[in-house]
This record gives C-alpha cells, structure tokens and sequence, in this order.
C-alpha cells in the first residue's frame, strides 16, 4: 500500500514499448497492480513480466478487446482505478497522400480507441465513484503541426476535446479526465519512423536542450493519475521541453 499509487489498479493501454512502457515502470515502482494491454503480443508480454505487470493482447480499435482488457484487469487485479490510453500511430503521409484507408486506421486507433476505452472503463469506475482517465494527446494537432501529420493532428487534437466532454459528463461520479501532450520523445518508434534530420531539427528547437524521455512523460502521467491531481479535470499537461514557447526560429537571448 505504499507510494503515491499504493493500492491502485491500473490499466495501461498501448505499452509494450516507449511511452506506456514507462508508465507502467512507474506506476508499478509508485505501488500500482499494473495491467498492461497492447497489439503486440511478443513485446508486450516480455515487457510486462520484465516489470510486473500482467499482460492482455488487446487491439484498442476493436471495442471486444478493449472491453475484455477492462473485465480482465477487474478479474485478476480486484479492480480498475487508473486508466491509461497510451496507443498511438503516427505514420508520415503528406495529405496530399493520405488515403481513406490510412486515415481511417489513424482515427481508429488515436481517437475511436480512446473514445472506446473511456467507455469501457466508465462502467467499472462509476460503480465505485473513483477513477482517474488519462489520454495520451501530443503537441502535434493540439498547437503545433509539421507537414506530413494531417491526420495525426487531427486525431490528436480531437482527444483533447474528448477530454473535455467526457470530463464533464464523469465528474458527477468522481471520475477525473485528463491527458498530456508530449513534446518530442526519443522512443524506439521515433527513431525507427523520423529521419537522424528530423531528431536533430527538434533538438534545436526545444530550448531545453534535448528530446524527452518516456520517464518525463510517465513522470506527468503518475502525477494526474494520483490523489494529488484530484481536484484537476478536463485539461492536458504540456510536457514538452519549452518546445512550443518560441515565437521565431531563434530564440537565443541575444539572437545575432
Ligand atoms: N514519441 C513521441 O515523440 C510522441 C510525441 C507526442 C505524442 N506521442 C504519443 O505517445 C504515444 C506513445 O508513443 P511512442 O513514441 O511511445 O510509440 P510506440 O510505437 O513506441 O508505442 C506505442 C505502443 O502502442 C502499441 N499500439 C499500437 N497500435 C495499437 C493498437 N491498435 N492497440 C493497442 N496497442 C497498440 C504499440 O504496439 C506500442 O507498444 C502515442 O499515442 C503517440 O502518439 C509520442
């Protein structure tokens, strides 16, 4: 029962890897039983034993297994407090580009998926009258894009207004709803999908100096899942590194 999730059950959707991965390592060392559901049943099940967590091949588009992730984790942890909505695609596709196809896997995965988690885990969290909803939103949509990412700003600005409204509509049953909006994040993703150009682009536009880390999103994701939030719902955390500060390319003191 110690640490700042002792005695909590959570459900991380969307961390065999990166950012949930992290999540689900902090949480379980804050004192949380961990659940943790992802589309890639080899990763996933490696990370989860590698953490302590129980795993559960889930596909976060398909409202039958997002609803078994949820039964599952009531089942075999006695509950569901926290929950997580972590997975995320970002193919590169110029709009110009995009098929119906692709843009329907983005919306199905980024947006219906967080929509179907939300509502999976409502049933169980109204019952008790607690719970605390996460989203994994992103600066890009929300109040940055670059080219190449029309339909991932899309589907990540529309979490942020699904934070909104579902915050709204649980608060009644003491249920809070939140996100946070990363930054650029050196994830194995990351640097498998964007260019060495592209890693070194963002560098030097994030005045802290460097890409985050999957702990300095975890570290913000703990935080809004925890009693110490209580009193927050319905907005996001920009973690982010002053990346979205600057109003011009050069944002030294004394530019020359
Ligand atoms: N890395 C960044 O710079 C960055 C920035 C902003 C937002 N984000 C967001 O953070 C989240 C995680 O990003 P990441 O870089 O760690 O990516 P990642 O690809 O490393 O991790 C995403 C995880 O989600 C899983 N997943 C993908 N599709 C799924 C599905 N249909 N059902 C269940 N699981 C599925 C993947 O298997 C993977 O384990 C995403 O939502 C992403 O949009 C990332």
């Amino acid at each position: 029962m110690s640490g700042r999730l002792g005695g909590r059950n959570a459900l991380v959707i969307g961390a065999a890897r990166g950012i949930g991965a992290g999540v689900v390592e902090r949480f379980i060392a804050e004192g949380a039983k961990v659940v943790l559901a992802d589309s890639e049943p080899v990763a996933g099940a490696a990370t989860a034993e590698r953490l302590g967590a129980l795993f559960v091949e889930t596909n976060i588009a398909h409202k039958p297994d997002v609803d078994q992730a949820v039964a599952l984790t009531v089942d075999r942890l006695g509950g569901l407090d926290i929950l997580v909505q972590n997975a995320g695609i970002y193919p590169w596709t110029l709009i110009e580009n995009i098929t119906s196809e692709e843009w329907d896997s983005v919306m199905a995965v980024n947006l219906k998926g967080t929509f179907l988690a939300a509502r999976a885990a409502l049933a169980v969290m109204r019952e008790k009258k607690y719970g605390r909803m996460v989203f994994t939103s992103s600066i890009t949509g929300p109040r940055v894009t670059s080219p190449g990412h029309g339909h991932y700003s899309a589907s990540k600005a529309g979490i942020n207004g699904f934070i909104k409204a579902a915050a709204l509509e649980f608060a009644g049953y003491g249920i809070t709803v939140n996100g946070v909006e990363p930054g650029n994040i050196l994830t194995e993703a990351i640097v498998e999908q964007r260019s060495q150009a592209f890693i070194t682009s963002m560098e030097e536009t994030i005045p802290l100096g460097r890409l985050g880390t999957p702990a300095d999103i975890a570290n913000a994701v703990l935080f809004l899942a925890s009693d110490e939030a209580a009193y927050i719902t319905g907005t996001t955390i920009i973690v982010d590194g002053g990346q979205t500060l600057p109003e011009g390319k050069d944002f030294r003191i004394r530019p020359e």
